[in-house]
């Protein structure tokens, strides 16, 4: 499905080449969220986001009466391995910050299909008020690749031969990261309040590039950010 590339964007991009300066700024949209009183916040795992879950650690934030929801998790990981994103968001976040309930699909359900309406059904209860995002090499959001209908809802991704490559870094081998994952849709990520994006690298600029200068289209699923009301996107590409 192609729209118009003429459409009205409320997108607020804020470009800033120091990452300190950069992941300051991220801390305070989200600090701001807090103390305008969100409560549920939606989160994310990946390299993008350690700064700024080391700045949460090291603050004064208290989730204590917060609920949070993942994006993601890989399907068929043991939740004890380093790399499920259950283990990364204790080590991360929530050992030192803990919520008053964390959700994350889990990756070692017996019916991943089962698993995804079940996080399907806890999204659809949920009033999300704060969504961040990191923003894939090929312009996935969560783990919608390209080709993601955007009226999607949670469920089970074959991931992309270049994801399982971006994403090998953090594994011994590329045969070792998982083939599938648990995502939540680009319409629940839609749904929430406000979403924060964060793109930082020279391996995002074809993705940042095609939300902020291209036309809104399911092959590439960032680009539906465009038509959400309140999305601040903070990079250091001068796009
Ligand atoms: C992670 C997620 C992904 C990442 C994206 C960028 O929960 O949903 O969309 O945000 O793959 O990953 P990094 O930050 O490792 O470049």
């Amino acid at each position: 499905m192609e729209m118009s590339n003429h459409i009205k964007t409320a997108l607020k991009v804020e470009t800033i080449i120091d990452l300190d300066t950069l992941y300051d700024r991220a801390f305070n949209v989200l600090k701001e969220a807090v103390h305008n009183g969100s409560k549920n916040f939606g989160l994310a795992t990946g390299g993008t986001m350690l700064p700024l879950y080391e700045r949460i650690r090291n603050s004064e934030l208290d989730f204590t009466q917060c609920e949070s929801v993942n994006l993601d998790e890989y399907v068929g990981l043991p939740k004890a391995h380093p790399e499920s994103y259950i283990s990364f968001m204790k080590q991360q976040l929530f050992n030192e910050k803990p919520f008053k309930k964390s959700n994350l699909p889990n990756g070692e359900a017996q019916d991943p299909h089962e698993e995804a309406a079940r996080y399907e059904a806890l999204l659809q209860k949920m009033k999300l008020d704060f969504q961040l995002l990191g923003i894939g090499e090929n312009g996935h959001i969560g783990f919608n690749e390209p080709g993601t209908a955007f009226d999607s809802e949670t469920h089970v991704v074959e991931l992309e031969e270049s994801t399982r490559i971006a994403n090998a870094r953090f594994f011994n081998s590329l045969d070792e990261v998982p083939t599938k994952a648990i995502t939540m849709g680009i319409s629940s990520i839609m749904r929430a309040e406000q979403i924060l994006l964060i793109a930082v690298g020279e391996k995002k600029r074809t993705a940042l590039e095609a939300l902020l200068k291209g036309e809104v289209t399911e092959e590439i699923p960032v680009t539906i950010l465009k038509k959400h009301p309140n999305v601040t996107v903070l990079t250091d590409l001068v796009i």
